[in-house]
């Protein structure tokens, strides 16, 4: 996989931002729509930012930008602080729609931690992704345990959006959310599965943020891909990109 690195994350951010903006500018232009697929997270927080200034105050028409997230705990109520639909509400999309209002709120999508039938839910937002005509562009976090998404170490490579329990390594890394205490952190999360985010045209892994040094070692040593390190299973995709500020061992 082609890697890049920068200096600092503010470096990584700024060019990463930059590319996901000149991506929906050209793709806006010939398609009519663009799909971006989203993660939460310390790793792409800056960059949204730096998103939001470029969209905001640019002057495309954004009302056929949609953004689909990666997974969202479970269960969790939307209106929770800590879970991923307000996170991308207080990040990405509200600022995004009060600065450019032409992107339209209802058209960040994510799953619903408090939907009755998950796996029913599952299937619609493989749907929806697909009635729009597929992720344009992913970004992706990865976790210290080789996590993409909430795919877990073990996770098989024809694995579709679905219901996963986490990895205790997934809930210690995000307890700091929760007051410190594992046992607020939800047991289980909804997530895309690999095959959803092979499929999209073009991922950009942002490997930034401290503990990730060892997998990251791993993962460039790899030739090829081992569900022991979901994010391996990127080595199968033409044109997935690493952003990194991890300099090489
Ligand atoms: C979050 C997600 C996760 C994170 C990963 C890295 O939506 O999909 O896979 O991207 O756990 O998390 P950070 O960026 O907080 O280090």
């Amino acid at each position: 996989m082609n890697t890049l690195t920068f200096p600092t994350h503010e470096e990584l951010s700024q060019k990463v931002a930059e590319l996901v903006f000149e991506s929906i500018q050209k793709k806006l232009g010939e398609q009519g729509t663009f799909i971006l697929g989203m993660a939460t997270g310390a790793s792409p927080k800056r960059m949204y930012s730096v998103l939001v200034e470029l969209l905001g105050s640019s002057k495309l028409d954004l009302s056929r930008l949609h953004t689909f997230n990666l997974d969202e705990y479970y269960p969790i109520k939307q209106s929770h602080p800590k879970s991923y639909f307000q996170e991308m509400y207080t990040r990405f999309w509200k600022p995004l729609h009060e600065k450019n209002p032409t992107f339209e709120i209802p058209n960040g999508h994510i799953l619903s931690g408090e939907c009755g039938n998950p796996n029913l839910e599952c299937r619609i937002y493989e749907h929806m992704i697909k009635s729009l005509g597929g992720i344009d562009l992913q970004i992706l976090g990865l976790g210290t345990n080789g996590h993409i998404g909430f795919n877990e170490p073990g996770s098989p490579a024809d694995s579709r959006t679905h219901v996963i329990d986490l990895a205790i390594e997934s809930r210690e890394a995000n307890k700091i959310y929760f007051d410190g205490d594992l046992d607020k952190v939800p047991a289980q999360g909804l997530t895309m599965g690999i095959e959803t985010i092979l499929e999209a045209k073009e991922v950009i892994l942002m490997v930034t943020g401290n503990g990730k040094e060892d997998v990251f070692d791993k993962l460039t040593h790899l030739s090829s891909p081992t569900s022991k390190i979901p994010a391996s299973f990127l080595l199968n995709h033409p044109c997935a990109r690493i952003f990194t500020d991890i300099p090489k061992l």
